[in-house]
């Protein structure tokens, strides 16, 4: 007897009441067939595996590209996640573009908007080709009829929320619906051997809406995130069967579309002035790449009742915030307690290393003590005793501050590794 994961397709021989991969409950379905089957494909040695990388379409833009891990790769299924109007359809209307100049076919399958709406994008992005075909479908199967007969190199759905297949009697955007139109496009992907971009909206708590089984189940996630009434985009990879995670690129959104910004370090620091307090550059290593941005602070007056204190955190995780802020009032006698907080990093980047706690660290106390840092980058962990850990790639960190005419660093190894010795020596503590 053995049993399958409907939703990611975990195999296991004993039926359990959730699925141990991807942890949705009830998924297991026994296997119809004997036990005894013969494999379909001869197992192969792990020294033959792999010896060759998978052959790769390359999108042409070069930020997509990269991210990626190189480009496309076939029956690869790709989830591109973000919120509404952040430039999903858009980016992906350019790729069609671009793929369809080097004669590759492009079906672009919308769930969402008419095809009117989405002819009318193209057009205005400068984007027409025949190798370009587009469906106005919101029925899985009926879309992937369609590409069956078209052959696409690369198929889009957007968004994955509309879809709905005719037998689920769930609405669409439902788990049950996104999970069953998620697994049919997989197979057809996996089966023919088709590139597959697939569009998933999140709301504003980050979750993909359909939960984020999603992630579960495919090849490559990546989201497009930034502030919608600002210019810039940052595409980045959370999983990548394919390749390394974390990678970013980073456009910039503007009436022609979406544009590569090709030295993001110096557009991050363009507006940047190290002249006012509770301002610091971090240098963030992303994949091999380092991209400085800009941690800013604002400290505000005591207030009096606790109502009214206010803390409001966008790009890095609050948490992270809160426990500097304990760590700042115990070892360094700062005192926020009774203090509004704002903290935010420039330009719509999201910080996840634990490298960036010292930059927060130095803007929070440098809008408290209302100190500017001046042309400064800082770059260490923070640890809850207030021990300053280092981190990798201190080097490749001061040389990108360098190129950008930023003199001074500050990292754990300069600083007796505590807080206290890093804030003194920009200037902000008198031990
Ligand atoms: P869109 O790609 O539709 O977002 P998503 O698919 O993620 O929901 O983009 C939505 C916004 O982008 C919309 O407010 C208009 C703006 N936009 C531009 O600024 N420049 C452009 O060239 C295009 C096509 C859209
Ligand atoms: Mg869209």
């Amino acid at each position: 007897m053995s049993y399958r994961c409907t939703s990611c397709g975990y195999q296991s021989s004993k039926w359990m009441g959730f699925c141990p991969q991807c942890k949705v409950a009830d998924a297991l379905e026994e296997v119809a067939g004997p036990s005894n089957r013969r494999p379909t494909a001869a197992p192969l040695p792990l020294s033959k595996v792999g010896e060759s990388p998978p052959e790769r379409l390359r999108i042409g833009i070069s930020e997509f590209d990269r991210v990626l891990g190189g480009g496309l790769v076939a029956g690869g299924v790709i989830l591109v996640g973000g919120e509404p109007g952040v430039g999903k359809s858009t980016l992906l209307s350019q790729a069609a573009g671009n793929l369809a100049l080097q004669g590759a076919k492009v079906l672009i399958a919308t769930a969402e908007e008419s095809a009117d709406q989405v002819g009318m994008r193209a057009e205005r992005l400068g984007i027409k080709s025949d190798d370009i075909l587009l469906l106005a479908e919101g029925d899985v199967d009926a879309i992937i009829a369609a590409a069956e007969q078209v052959r696409p190199d690369l198929l889009i759905v957007d968004s994955i929320q509309a879809l709905a297949a005719a037998e689920v009697s769930a609405a669409s955007g439902s788990v049950g619906q996104v999970r069953e139109c998620s697994a049919r496009l997989i197979r057809f992907a996996k089966e023919t051997g088709t590139a597959t971009i697939v569009v998933g909206h999140i709301t504003k708590d980050g979750s993909i809406a359909g939960p984020k089984l999603l992630e579960h189940m495919v090849d490559v996630v990546l989201y497009l995130e930034g502030e919608t009434d600002r210019g810039y985009r940052t595409l980045h990879s959370l999983k990548n069967r394919f390749g390394a995670t974390h990678l970013v690129g980073l456009f910039e959104m503007d009436e022609e579309g979406m544009t590569e910004v090709a030295d993001p370090s110096a557009a991050f620091v363009a507006d940047w002035q190290g002249s006012v307090a509770g301002t610091v550059v971090f240098p963030s290593i992303s994949g091999k790449r380092a991209l400085l941005v800009e941690v800013q602070a604002l400290v505000g007056k005591p207030v009096v009742t606790p109502q009214q204190l206010r803390r409001s955190v966008r790009g890095v995780e609050s948490a992270r915030v809160h426990q500097l802020l304990a760590v700042l009032e115990r070892h360094a006698m700062l005192r926020f307690s009774d203090r509004e907080v704002y903290v935010s990093v420039v330009g719509g980047m999201r910080l996840t290393e634990p490298a960036a706690d010292l930059a927060i660290a130095l803007a929070l106390a440098s809008s408290l003590t209302n100190r500017p840092l001046g042309r400064m980058a800082a770059w260490g962990e923070v640890g809850l005793t207030g021990e300053l850990r280092s981190v990798s790639h201190d080097g490749r960190r001061s040389e990108e501050a360098a190129r950008l005419g930023i003199k001074t660093s500050i990292h754990a190894d300069l600083v007796s590794r505590r807080i206290e010795s890093a804030l003194a020596a920009a200037g902000l503590f008198d031990d």
